[in-house]
């Protein structure tokens, strides 16, 4: 890519779609498209054509889509797939249609098997056992956009790379909505437990389930090393921090950092998820790249911001 090359990111006003506006610009990039929903339908294709007939936006960073944490992706496996099917097969054709250079499909480590082994090798996609249940909706529509990625790669030469992030968190989460993943709201509930002097913290599952994390920062510079790199083909590439930590650790770790002096407790009604996901990313460092956020310094910005942002709230 170069700094005047015309660049879409849809879903740029979310987490990952604002860090990677802001991490381009920094770099110099001055023609990026940034449209709002109202601007851009993503599930509706005469105005994603349109969009692309007016713009021409030469590389395209496939970003957003519905995402949410356990229980909305429980509750509604009809809206994950369906909208984010919907919005996949708009963009690749569009991005078919009007010759883009590159694309950019940002997948989830949740397309792999529940049983898969780890660390996750990127051989493992479709492989094993069946899906995590408790998201598999969500992780079906990925699957599709992979395999779109990879179909009109075959087909017609498009140049799509895709890579597959482990659990993503930072700057602009959710962390008070159906919306919020486990870490964002770990710090809220930490957070506002502490200010309202609450003696003790419930959350779901036994903790014993293990997750990777990596920063929005890291996440958004690992998307655009692959975009600008000569990796030009389909094939995934897992996206982490290499090491994960359990559900367990890493309420105790932002209990501490939170300074919240009560007590947790574990309601084990609740499901744990898939019980572990760590994925190898060997082949992102030999291409590469590797993140510099550590799990404690990222945690340590993410409560200051979320801090910031509750004092914000409260004086509007
Ligand atoms: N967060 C993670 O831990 C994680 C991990 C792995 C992969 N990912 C992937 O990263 C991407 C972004 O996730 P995020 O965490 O940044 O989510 P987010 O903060 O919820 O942002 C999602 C973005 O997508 C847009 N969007 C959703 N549905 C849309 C639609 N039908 N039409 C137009 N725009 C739509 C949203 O627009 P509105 O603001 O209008 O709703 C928002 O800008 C997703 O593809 C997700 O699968 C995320």
């Amino acid at each position: 890519m170069e700094q005047g090359n015309k660049i879409l990111i849809t879903g740029s006003s979310g987490m990952v779609g604002s860090a990677l506006s802001r991490c381009l610009s920094k770099s110099g990039f001055t023609n990026l498209l940034t449209p709002e929903r109202i601007e851009l339908d993503l599930q509706n294709y005469s105005s994603v054509d349109n969009y692309f007939s007016k713009n021409k936006p030469e590389y395209v960073f496939m970003v957003a889509a519905k995402v949410g944490g356990i229980a909305a992706n429980i509750s509604d496996p009809v809206g994950f797939l369906e909208e984010n099917l919907d919005l996949e097969l708009n963009l690749f054709k569009a991005c078919y249609k009007h010759k883009t250079k590159k694309n950019l499909f940002l997948g989830s480590s949740c397309i792999y098997p529940g049983n898969a082994p780890q660390p996750i090798r990127e051989e493992c996609l479709m492989t094993g056992g069946p899906l995590e249940p408790t998201n598999e909706g969500y992780a079906l529509s990925k699957i599709v956009g992979l395999n779109l990625a990879k179909y009109y790669y075959a087909q017609y030469s498009m140049n799509t790379v895709c890579p597959m992030p482990c659990n993503i968190y930072g700057t602009n989460d959710h962390f008070e909505s159906s919306k919020s993943h486990v870490l964002p709201a770990l710090i809220s509930k930490f957070v506002n437990a502490k200010d309202d002097c609450l003696e003790e913290v419930v959350l779901w599952g036994t903790g014993i389930a293990r997750r990777e994390f990596i920063h929005v920062e890291d996440a958004a510079k690992a998307l655009i090393f692959l975009m600008n790199s000569n990796y030009n083909q389909p094939d995934i590439v897992n996206i982490g921090y290499g090491s994960d930590i359990s559900i367990h650790e890493l309420a105790e770790l932002i209990k501490m950092k939170v300074g919240f002096t009560g007590e947790i407790s574990w309601d084990s009604t609740k499901p744990d998820g898939m019980l572990r996901r760590c994925m190898d990313v060997s082949k992102m460092r030999n291409l590469g790249y590797s993140p510099s956020i550590s799990l404690q310094k990222g945690i340590e910005k993410t409560i200051k911001e979320y801090i910031k942002l509750k004092h914000k709230r409260k004086f509007e």
